[in-house]
């Protein structure tokens, strides 16, 4: 028996990196899963991989920057599986454009702000009536160690979009801690996904320094932040809610 039988959980981002690792093990614990993101073909490639192991899945294609798209993307959560129990507001970005304050591009801080903070406030917006449908539940946000303190390597924009998602989410744990809905955001270091490989480590050098930054001695894997969401929405977490869980192989300490 899975920690999550028969509950249906929603992953924003889970075709790739970090959404990915935590479908599958969703799934692998018994939830129905929802893979939601833009690309499809590689949204299919998780569902596949899920049903092949004997899970359940649907892809749905959304832009978590759209209210339309994201109040698509529950009605057809509702419509397949009949209610949302979890979610974990994942999808992210942080693009390609690095400058400092007075040289950044204002499309860019709009879109960036757009996806990880806006996105987030409308997926919960959506989210938290359903989950009170099913009498409570659990959301996770995906936040960063970069919500905890400052960029000096051109990503202000990434920053501040991830200490916003902090301040939302603790905002929203309060709202609903009376509401059976537990709400709280995960913070990690580096975590070797393509996101990560394309800005962080597009060189060995780069990688080496990376790599330096982590006391642990190494960069994190998926399935290591993964874990620690599915232990957020589950049962064991009960008395857990407004927490930003740091994931970073020492790095903030
Ligand atoms: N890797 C790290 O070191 C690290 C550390 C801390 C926090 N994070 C955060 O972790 C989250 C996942 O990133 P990742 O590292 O796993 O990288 P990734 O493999 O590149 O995943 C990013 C995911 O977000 C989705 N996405 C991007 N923009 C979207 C949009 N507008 N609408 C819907 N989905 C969108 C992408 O799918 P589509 O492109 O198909 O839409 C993809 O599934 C991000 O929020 C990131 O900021 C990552």
């Amino acid at each position: 028996m899975g920690r999550f039988d028969g509950k249906v959980a929603v992953i924003t981002g889970g075709n790739s990196g970090i959404g990915k690792a935590t479908a599958i093990q969703f799934a692998q614990e018994g939830a129905k899963v929802v893979v939601a993101a833009r690309r499809e073909d590689e949204g299919n490639a998780v569902v596949d991989a899920i049903k092949s192991s004997g899970g359940e899945a649907i892809f749905t294609s959304v832009d978590v920057s759209s209210s339309e798209e994201v109040q698509r993307m529950v009605a057809q959560s509702v419509e397949a599986f009949g209610g949302i129990d979890y979610a974990f507001n994942n999808a992210g970005m942080v693009g390609t454009h690095f400058a400092s304050i007075d040289q950044y591009d204002e499309t860019h801080w709009q879109r960036v702000m757009e996806v990880n903070v806006t996105g987030v406030f409308l997926c919960m917006k959506y989210q938290i009536p359903e989950i009170l449908k099913r009498g409570g539940g659990a959301i996770v946000n995906m936040a960063s160690v970069s919500g905890l303190r400052g960029s000096r390597g051109g990503a202000a924009v990434y920053a501040t979009s991830k200490h916003a998602v902090i301040g939302l989410t603790k905002s929203a744990a309060l709202e609903c801690a009376q509401k059976n809905i537990r709400i709280n955001s995960v913070c990690p270091a580096v975590i070797d996904t393509p996101m990560a490989q394309g800005a962080l480590m597009s060189d060995d050098e780069m990688k080496k320094q990376v790599i330096a930054m982590h006391p642990i001695g190494r960069i994190g894997e998926p399935e290591e932040v993964a874990s620690p969401v599915l232990w957020l929405c589950s049962d064991e977490a009960s008395f857990v809610t407004g927490h930003q869980m740091v994931i970073d192989g020492g790095l903030m300490a």
